[in-house]
């Protein structure tokens, strides 16, 4: 049984029907199909094509398809091309031939994409859920990294408890500034707050209800779409039925949002997987989290975070594709749009894998404190060295120029820049003894007070904003 023999008089070749059917991607809108079809028998109910008895009939006969379906109990058999077909020709075995009055001005154009945009709308918040765990993860380290008593005031001497976890920054990949390890971790916080805000705002143009635009000149029955979009908790109905039946724009932003949470994460991997490495030696995951080598028994390889590098490039790649599959269509519904679900479903399980395994690896990383802080080395403050000229009023051109000049005294000298006598900085510029400070990295850290800096005054008024206190 098809949904389209009549004008045919031989049936379709089995292989170019294998091809033709969507079976395998689109029952997973199962249950979307279901409630569009309700929605549905109730619109034309009311415009009068369906008696009240076959429209209860109908309803009660899409309830049990429902019930089947959410009890795993529906088979499906060979006939079912699609999810739309496998939901007829089951409603009909259970309600006989009145099933047939239900896709009265319906096609499934407008239904496919009504299902696909409602199981979106369905899933959003549960990729949100997910994004939220992971911010959750890394807001729980921030904190853990923080000095819980004793904020250190700038050029505070003495260290104790309250000591905040210093770290290197890196530009190129090259140690740059020390910063607090807990700006480090809020800083892939925020990637994930912007990936949560494009989701939300990707929701107002999922919720168009493309119901009710027929094939795709509009349903001839008198249906109330406003009414139709309400009850299946759309915003608004489509205006113009060519453009619905062919808009797959929320499709490819769903990928784009996919694809930059995958990017973002992959950022995060990588710099896990560098700084687990003994080179950095900054992390150790734990076990539940790592995984060993076949060959080599001392391993400890951070599989998870490669995978979500990895998988980054395969987001992107479902992304291009379906962007590749939109771009040549004329107007209106072409068999190409089939190619749309696959890839977000694809993506979607990508994610929701992703996800909560991060979280749990960064829940349960070990931070090797002792080994950030002794990465920070005084060069690492020539910055805060032209900073300090700046206070004695050089313009930052010379300022830098002459700190520059001392890291290569030092250089040549082979000492460090916090050892090197008065005396070398003093043939150099209008350097003082106070000059020595200037090598302490939580100073460093502390003088980045303004908004989004490093300062621990700034990273609290972060975690403050994080949690709208
Ligand atoms: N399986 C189709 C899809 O996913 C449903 C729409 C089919 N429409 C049609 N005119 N054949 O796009």
């Amino acid at each position: 049984m098809t949904l389209w023999g009549g004008r045919f008089t031989q049936s379709l070749d089995s292989l170019a029907w294998a091809l033709n059917a969507s079976l395998p991607v689109d029952q997973r809108l199962a249950i979307q199909d279901v409630d569009g079809s309700l929605a549905w028998a109730d619109a034309i109910h009311k415009a009068g094509i369906l008696s009240d008895e076959e429209h209860a009939s109908i309803s009660l006969g899409l309830a049990t398809v429902k019930e089947e379906f959410s009890s795993g109990e529906f088979s499906f058999v060979p006939s079912d091309e699609d999810i739309h077909t496998a939901v007829e020709r089951r409603l009909t075995e259970l309600i006989g031939v009145t099933a047939g009055k239900l896709h009265t001005g319906r096609s499934r154009n407008d239904q496919v994409a009504t299902d696909f945009r409602l199981w979106m709308l369905g899933t959003i918040p549960l990729l949100e859920a997910a994004l939220k765990d992971l911010q959750s993860a890394l807001v729980e380290q921030a904190e853990a990294a923080f000095p819980h008593t004793n904020p250190s005031p700038l050029g505070r001497g003495a260290r104790g408890e309250g000591e905040p976890i210093l770290m290197p920054g890196y530009t190129h990949l090259q140690r740059a500034q020390p910063i607090l390890l807990a700006h480090w971790w809020l800083s892939h916080y925020w990637p994930l707050q912007r990936d949560r805000a494009r989701l939300n705002d990707l929701t107002a143009r999922v919720s168009i209800l493309p119901l009710g635009s027929g094939a795709l000149a509009g349903t001839p029955i008198p249906v109330d779409r406003v009414a139709l979009a309400e009850s299946l908790g759309f915003a608004e109905p489509s205006p113009n039925s060519l453009d619905s039946v062919s808009d797959r724009d929320f499709a490819a932003e769903y990928l784009f949002c996919a694809t930059m949470t995958g990017i973002h994460l992959s950022k995060l991997a990588e710099q896990i997987v560098l700084f687990t490495s003994s080179e950095f030696d900054f992390f150790e995951l734990s076990d539940a989290f790592s995984t060993g080598s076949s060959l080599m028994p001392q391993k400890k390889n951070p599989d998870v975070f490669e995978l979500t590098r990895g998988k980054a490039g395969t987001l992107l790649g479902l992304l291009t594709g379906l962007l590749a599959t939109l771009k040549g269509l004329p107007s209106t519904y072409d068999k190409d749009l089939q190619e749309d679900k696959a890839p977000v479903f694809a993506a979607t399980d990508t994610l929701l894998a992703i996800l909560p395994v991060i979280a749990g690896a960064l829940r349960t990383i070990t931070v090797k404190a002792e080994r950030m802080r002794s990465a920070i080395d005084a060069t690492m403050m020539a910055t805060d060295l032209a900073d300090y000229l700046v206070e004695k009023d050089v313009p930052f051109r010379k300022a830098h120029e002459l700190a520059g000049k001392a890291v290569r005294a030092a250089g040549e000298k082979k000492v460090s820049l916090e050892k090197m006598p008065l005396e070398a900085y003093q043939a150099i510029g209008p350097f003082e003894a106070d000059v020595v400070q200037v090598f302490d990295p939580l100073r460093s850290v502390e003088k980045r007070n303004a908004i989004g800096g490093t300062s621990l005054q700034s990273v609290k008024d972060q975690i403050q904003k994080i949690k709208g206190v």
